[in-house]
């Protein structure tokens, strides 16, 4: 999890976010998922050389990040805070909050070639020998 500045003014507050100094990655493209129904997932898949950072503009929702050895469920809920995803990561997003907003920055265009949509074929890729989801 990455806290982000916060500039807080009466006015309302601010936060900031610069490619290569609070992430680590030049920023390449920017997405947001928006609109979301009630009971609905997003995610179900990992990236091969991706780098993301996922952060709930508005409203709030669940991560589940997997490393092929462990899981864990992340509740996003600040606009100020960021979840940091490293290639070779499944994701999957659901408990999405009327009106939430997940914006997320990544460090590539989009490239369909660069998923894994399939868990096996994940898991079969999955460096065993790597440290687990901390
Ligand atoms: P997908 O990454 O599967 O969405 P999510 O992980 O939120 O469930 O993408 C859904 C569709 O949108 C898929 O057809 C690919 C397309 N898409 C783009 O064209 N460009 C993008 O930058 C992204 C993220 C998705």
């Amino acid at each position: 999890m990455i806290s982000l500045p916060r500039i807080e003014d009466g006015r309302g507050n601010l936060t900031f976010i610069e490619g290569g100094r609070h992430v680590d990655f030049s920023i390449e493209r920017v997405y947001y998922l928006y609109d979301v129904p009630g009971g609905a997932e997003r995610g179900g898949h990992a990236h091969k050389v991706l780098h993301q950072l996922l952060i709930a503009m508005s409203g709030s929702f669940d991560v589940v990040i997997d490393d092929g050895r462990e899981k864990q469920r992340v509740h996003l809920n600040r606009s100020y805070n960021g979840l940091y995803i490293c290639p070779m990561i499944w994701r999957e997003l659901d408990n999405f909050s009327s009106g939430s907003v997940c914006m997320v920055l990544a460090s590539e265009m989009y490239d369909e070639t660069d998923y894994y949509r399939d868990y096996r074929e994940f898991l079969s890729n999955a460096d065993r020998n790597s440290s687990p989801v901390s």
